[in-house]
């Protein structure tokens, strides 16, 4: 199952590539860096490389740099305009950030892999969703621990290469779900697993994106890319196509082939939260229930979808509803919403983004990313088990510092659990927000035998489970179907 495309020659070949770095990881055996301690010498901390350095690059630049165990040793973006705004937060149009004189820059991320060899231990990767399949997977195969931004892959294909390409190498592994590392979320599973709520039965997520373009029927007409571009680089193992205006940087969102969709965008932070406390899964079957435009190379402005999910020992089988963007009523754009619960009020004014996770004896409704602390109904369940002295003690594992810090620790202290969202956490998380994809892409329902990989009962999903690949970008493939 693999589609493959002629593309114009990387200016390191696959073989060289491979040869070097095979060497490099080989030479990797041992860490060489200290146990990290503020103030220790550059030499002695975690080097660092990261890839794609503005939009949420440009947050890690600045999060990863200001750990005291990291030395930010490389950084790397195909937009020389971009390189040198290295450290430009997402959405803001200036930076304070300074990189360091002695940080080598690239604009070839293999290129780096191959010049820096050993001098790097661990990659973030914070480049458009299509491009992290193919970087992982060769940072993974030069050795290198590698924290990667969500959705890890936007194909289900691209995510199972990313996770067996992990366990082979024995790396350390991370998904960027800030979500995750979250006091509410450890707060919410500890109160509901000592049953302050019963059993769960039903999910709704919600989100106002998209706010940028959609329903677009053509590709953008062919432009010459800015001098400053190296528009093949960006395009990287995907099948080619011209640049033109409304794709790069950050409106590639709107296209299936380099993005994936708002379930890409907002599903990990959102869907993180049931599928920690949970154990979802990934989902049997996927209802399209309503759809606002989209085409099938534009993602939808408006989508409300049914996730499916098999009962498990602890539980019975759950719906998932997924809400995101406009539905139009009327002729007018209306925000897919969820019903408030009945143990609500009802005329509770929702947030752009939150959920509702309704149980037998009441509900636990959370805003935003990262998730704030949970709000049990009926008013007055959480406060009556307070006085009662039945809320659970804390017993989860905390984490000091956010989820780049705890990829980080994990490292140096070599212990892969303390990466919570490692990439056999994150490739099931991935897999179920893409399958909802495959749905909306084809603006049908579908069963999903994740044993096959494959769809049922809508053959047309099943062309977009691997997206077409050039050849060349891949160090290795598995064979993951
Ligand atoms: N965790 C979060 O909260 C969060 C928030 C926003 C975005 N993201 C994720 O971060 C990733 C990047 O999103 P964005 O909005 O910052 O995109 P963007 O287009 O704004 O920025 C991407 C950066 O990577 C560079 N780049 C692109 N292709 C590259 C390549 N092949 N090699 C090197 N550099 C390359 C671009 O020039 C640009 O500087 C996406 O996967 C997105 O889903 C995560």
């Amino acid at each position: 199952m693999c589609f493959r495309f002629p593309h114009p020659p990387p200016v390191i070949t696959r073989r060289t590539f491979l040869k070097s770095t095979a060497a490099a990881a080989g030479t990797l055996a041992l860490p060489r860096f200290a146990i990290g301690q503020s103030g220790v010498p550059v030499n002695s901390k975690l080097n660092v490389g990261v890839i794609g350095v503005t939009g949420q690059g440009g947050t890690n630049v600045v999060d990863i740099a200001g750990n005291p165990n990291v030395n930010l040793a490389a950084i790397c973006d195909v937009d020389t305009r971009l390189l040198g705004l290295a450290g430009k937060p997402w959405n803001k149009d200036t930076t304070e950030f300074v990189v360091p004189d002695h940080t080598k820059k690239f604009t070839e991320y293999r290129e780096m892999l191959h010049d820096m060899g050993d001098k790097l231990d661990a990659v973030l990767v914070c480049t458009p969703d299509h491009s992290h399949a193919h970087q992982v997977v060769n940072c993974l195969h030069a050795g290198k621990h590698v924290f990667s931004e969500k959705p890890m892959s936007n194909s289900i294909w691209g995510a199972r290469q990313m996770h067996a390409a992990a366990k082979k190498s024995g790396k350390i592994t991370q998904m960027g779900i800030h979500n995750h590392t979250a006091e509410g979320l450890r707060l919410f599973k500890e109160w509901y697993d000592a049953g302050l709520l019963g059993q769960v039965r039903e999910i709704h997520l919600w989100t106002s994106r998209p706010w940028w373009p959609y329903g677009m029927k053509e590709y953008p007409a062919p432009l010459p890319p800015p001098s400053t571009l190296n528009w093949n680089e960006w395009l990287g193992s995907t099948e080619y196509q011209d640049y033109g205006e409304g794709i790069h940087p950050y409106l590639w969102r709107s296209w299936w082939k380099f993005g994936s969709g708002v379930i890409g965008d907002m599903a990990c932070h959102l869907i993180d939260v049931p599928y920690f406390m949970f154990g979802l899964g990934v989902p049997e079957k996927v209802e399209v229930v309503d759809i606002f435009d989209g085409t099938d190379i534009s993602i939808p402005g408006g989508a409300h979808a049914l996730f499916h999910f098999p009962a498990t020992a602890a539980r019975g089988p759950l719906q998932l509803h997924w809400y995101e963007g406009n539905r139009m009523v009327n002729g007018e754009k209306v925000p897919f919403r969820p019903p408030v619960p009945k143990t609500m009020p009802q005329d509770t004014k929702l947030s752009p983004e939150g959920r509702f996770i309704i149980c037998d004896e009441g509900a636990m409704s959370t805003e935003g990313v990262p998730i704030s602390v949970p709000l049990i109904y009926p008013d007055g369940k959480l406060e009556a088990w307070k006085k009662d002295g039945k809320l659970p003690e804390k017993i989860l594992p905390r984490t000091k510092g956010g989820i780049r810090s705890e990829w980080v620790d994990a490292i140096l202290q070599n212990k892969p659990e303390l990466a919570t969202a490692n990439f056999d956490y994150a490739a099931g998380l991935t897999e179920t927000a893409l399958v909802g994809n495959l749905a909306l892409r084809t603006r049908a329902g579908l069963g999903w035998d994740a044993s096959k990989m494959r769809a049922t009962g809508n053959e047309a999903a099943n062309k977009y489970i691997m997206t077409p690949v050039r050849e060349g970008w891949f160090s290795e493939t598995s064979d993951v179907s």
